[in-house]
């Protein structure tokens, strides 16, 4: 397996429900007259709407987006990638982004208080960034600094966390990181501190340290947020170098290196690229991982006639199978399903608030409330002024 960017397995069922749980303890249930799904002319409605609000809106896309979707963006991209490319657009009035909710907090907090930011579905949440609350983390925080560790101690959170977590993460010295950095923001912690609390994504975090920084694996405890002091003693949390906070992915966290030996049966010769959001184990046994940038590069260069199973998010794989029709491009494992959430931004949402924008009404916007952004915003500079 070879590291390259620079750079507890729930259901289905369970996946789709927490994104509207969460949703709904946000109070955001999608308003407004949404058009049917069967109305024919929607892309030509998506493109009436998208015509005359021309340079005034911005639309990205992440990877994970729909093909009815996507075909709308004006860029696509990694969530770094899209974090700079909302940041660049000071003169777009409205920042439509077709994502999940942290990245649209996001991109509010990189852009001006003139700016709206809108996502089309209120709902379109992230299970991940839900594992993690504010409340936990400080009470987290208190739990470290019990144990006399808590001043030696940097936090880095993924991208995949809300503003809250941003807001306590640059207040107290740390840095947002996405799949792409997240080696150089570990190294950066590092310089400056003895321990890192890396939330809310346990797999991201330890393939990062153990495999691209050379952490020991027992150097790295997890947190559990539901247990007495974490689940932790005091005596391993002194002992350990990354302190991984109990959250994964519910789409990478359902494949597994069965799914890798399998297709290695199947395909002789295959290559095997996984999101380092998958566990270590599936890392380990992958050939390459790298974020959602990075496995589009790859499979780019990959020469005609080379065979890959890819372990990311299927709406991304499909693409790419169809891209690439001179090599073999399959999903890693035929059983998991879509990212439930990011599969909610759909065409007729697109539509609602394309159409509503161009009559002049914000409709889905996402602000992050000052106090929090300010201290967000700090720890997303520090990231996007990594080296
Ligand atoms: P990327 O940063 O690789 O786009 O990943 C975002 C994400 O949510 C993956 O599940
Ligand atoms: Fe969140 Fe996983 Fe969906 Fe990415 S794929 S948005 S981490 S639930």
């Amino acid at each position: 397996m070879t590291f390259t960017e620079p750079a507890q397995t729930p259901s289905a069922l369970l996946l789709l429900g927490r994104g509207a749980d969460a949703a709904s303890e946000r109070g955001v249930d999608c308003p407004g007259e949404l058009p049917p799904a069967s109305d024919p002319s929607l892309v030509a409605r998506a493109r009436a709407a998208r015509d005359t609000l021309g340079e005034r809106a911005f639309v990205l896309g992440h990877h994970y987006q729909r093909d009815e979707v996507i075909q709308f963006a004006d860029v696509t991209g990694d969530s770094f990638k899209l974090a700079r490319d909302a940041a660049a657009k000071p003169d777009a009035e409205y920042i439509v982004f077709c994502g999940v909710h942290f990245m649209a907090e996001s991109a509010d907090i990189l852009t001006a208080d003139t700016q709206a930011v809108v996502l089309p579905d209120l709902a379109a949440g992230c299970s991940m960034a839900d594992m993690a609350n504010y409340q936990q983390v400080v009470e987290a925080w208190d739990v470290l600094a019990d144990a006399g560790v808590a001043d030696v101690t940097i936090p880095i959170t993924y991208m995949n966390s809300s503003a809250a977590i941003k807001g306590f993460t640059g207040e107290h010295g740390g840095a947002v990181c996405t799949s792409s950095n997240a080696e150089r923001a570990l190294r950066w912690a590092f310089d400056q501190a003895d321990k890192v609390l890396f939330l809310p994504d346990q797999h991201l975090g330890r393939n990062t340290a153990v495999l691209q920084l050379g952490i020991p694996l027992d150097e790295c405890v997890v947190f559990n947020p539901h247990k007495r002091d974490g689940g932790l003693t005091v005596q391993q949390l002194r002992d350990a170098k990354m302190i991984l906070w109990q959250g994964h992915c519910s789409v990478h966290g359902r494949f597994t290196a069965d799914n890798v030996a399998d297709v290695r049966r199947r395909i002789p010769d295959v290559n095997i690229l996984v999101h380092p959001e998958c566990r270590h184990d599936v890392v380990l046994a992958a050939d390459l991982v790298g974020s959602t940038e990075f496995i589009i590069r790859t499979l780019d260069a990959a020469p005609p006639g080379s065979s890959w199973a890819v372990g990311t998010e299927l709406n991304l794989v499909r693409r790419l199978a169809d891209r690439h029709r001179d090599k073999q491009v399959v999903f890693l494992e035929k059983t998991v399903c879509y990212c439930s959430t990011m599969n909610r931004i759909d065409l007729p949402h697109l539509v609602h608030s394309l159409e509503s924008l161009a009559r002049g009404e914000v409709v889905n916007r996402i602000t992050v409330e000052r106090r929090i952004a300010e201290h967000a915003r700090q720890a997303l500079d520090r990231m996007l002024a990594l080296p």
